[in-house]
């Protein structure tokens, strides 16, 4: 079961980033923050390796699989097997706006087909217990958002679908890359907040451009929470905020020393298994983001990592720049 708040705090489904390895290192900074997987299309799970695609550690909970799809029966097989892997919450893509996602017509493109959203939901909520969500913008190329995101949110909620969360910048589908439509549209929290305003018996989770976990508090107050994106990979170190700030949980900060020291065993455990330790350093580098000593960090993990026969050790002398020598010994 999901617990009644894992919402208030989330780290956004980011393809290449969010992979099993880097939910774990960011679980290590926070017990409660709610964690989504990157986006895995209907399409792959059906026709590909669904086992291999929806692993996960168990200690990633609260975690949420995040989906691409726009087909109802699709999504819904899709759903099932996510359920059935494990995955406390299905989540629906409806605001990527890469060219890979809307060659198959989903994603962002969603925007402007609110009923077909609502009907994927449907599907997906018929053969699943756990709750279906949808994470969206606020509206895509010349759409008047103040009009029609309360339309798409209207239509989506009947579905029944209780939470969104909302990219609170349009997406432009045609002349602007995955990346500029990440920076490029203006954020609108105030619209964000007009739609909890208007429907209060939603979940509305505020999502882009919120830096750390105060920021996030403030611009979500008269919201159900927020989530953070990038800050949360290049600054990792954000959410050590997380537990006591948000969750209310004191004394719950967690200790630099002890996140390493999880790191090391984990890398060793997953260097057993096959997995290169670089595919687990590299979403650590931001760890010491701007503190003395960062630069050398990343740059043994860069160079030292990707060595043939690395392990565990290579973190523990990358931390000895920032922590001292008694780690690099
Ligand atoms: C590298 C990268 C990959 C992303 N992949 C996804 C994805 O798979 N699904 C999704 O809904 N959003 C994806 N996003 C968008 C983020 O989830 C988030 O909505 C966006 O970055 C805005 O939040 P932020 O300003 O806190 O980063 C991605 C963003 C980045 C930077």
């Amino acid at each position: 079961m999901e617990p009644v708040n894992a919402h208030r705090f989330s780290i956004a489904p980011m393809m290449d980033w969010t992979d099993r390895h880097c939910r774990f290192f960011h679980r290590q900074l926070s017990c409660h923050a709610l964690l989504y997987t990157e986006m895995i299309t209907a399409k792959a799970l059906i026709h590909g390796d669904a086992e291999k695609l929806l692993h996960f550690d168990a200690s990633e909970y609260p975690v949420a699989v995040q989906l691409g799809g726009a087909e109802p029966d699709e999504l819904a097989q899709a759903a099932k097997l996510a359920e059935d892997a494990g995955y406390g919450e299905i989540n629906l893509n409806v605001g990527c706006p890469s060219d890979r996602v809307q060659s198959g017509a989903f994603g962002a493109a969603l925007m402007a087909q609110p009923e077909l959203v609502a009907e994927c939901v449907a599907a997906m909520q018929t053969v699943v217990s756990v709750p279906v969500t949808v994470k969206c913008r606020i509206g895509i190329d010349e759409q008047e958002a103040e009009q029609s995101l309360p339309a798409f949110i209207d239509i989506v909620a009947a579905a029944p679908c209780k939470t969104f969360i909302i990219h609170a910048r349009k997406a432009w589908l045609k002349g602007l890359s995955p990346k500029d439509n990440r920076t490029i549209p203006p954020l609108d929290y105030d619209l964000v907040r007009t739609i909890k305003a208007a429907r209060p018996d939603l979940r509305i989770i505020l999502n882009g451009g919120l830096a750390d976990v105060d920021h996030a508090l403030a611009e979500s107050a008269a919201l159900d929470g927020a989530m953070l994106g990038r800050a949360a990979y290049h600054t990792p170190w954000v959410l050590a905020d997380v537990d006591e700030k948000v969750f209310g949980k004191s004394g719950q900060r967690p200790d630099p020393e002890a996140v390493l020291e999880a790191m090391m065993v984990y890398a060793g455990q997953q260097i057993a298994k096959g997995v290169p330790l670089h595919a687990i350093t590299r979403h650590i580098l931001g760890l010491f983001a701007g503190e003395p000593g960062a630069r050398a960090w990343r740059r043994t993990l860069s160079e030292d990592a990707p060595r043939p026969g690395a392990g565990p050790e290579v973190i523990a002398r990358a931390a000895g720049a920032v922590l001292g020598e008694s780690w690099a010994a």
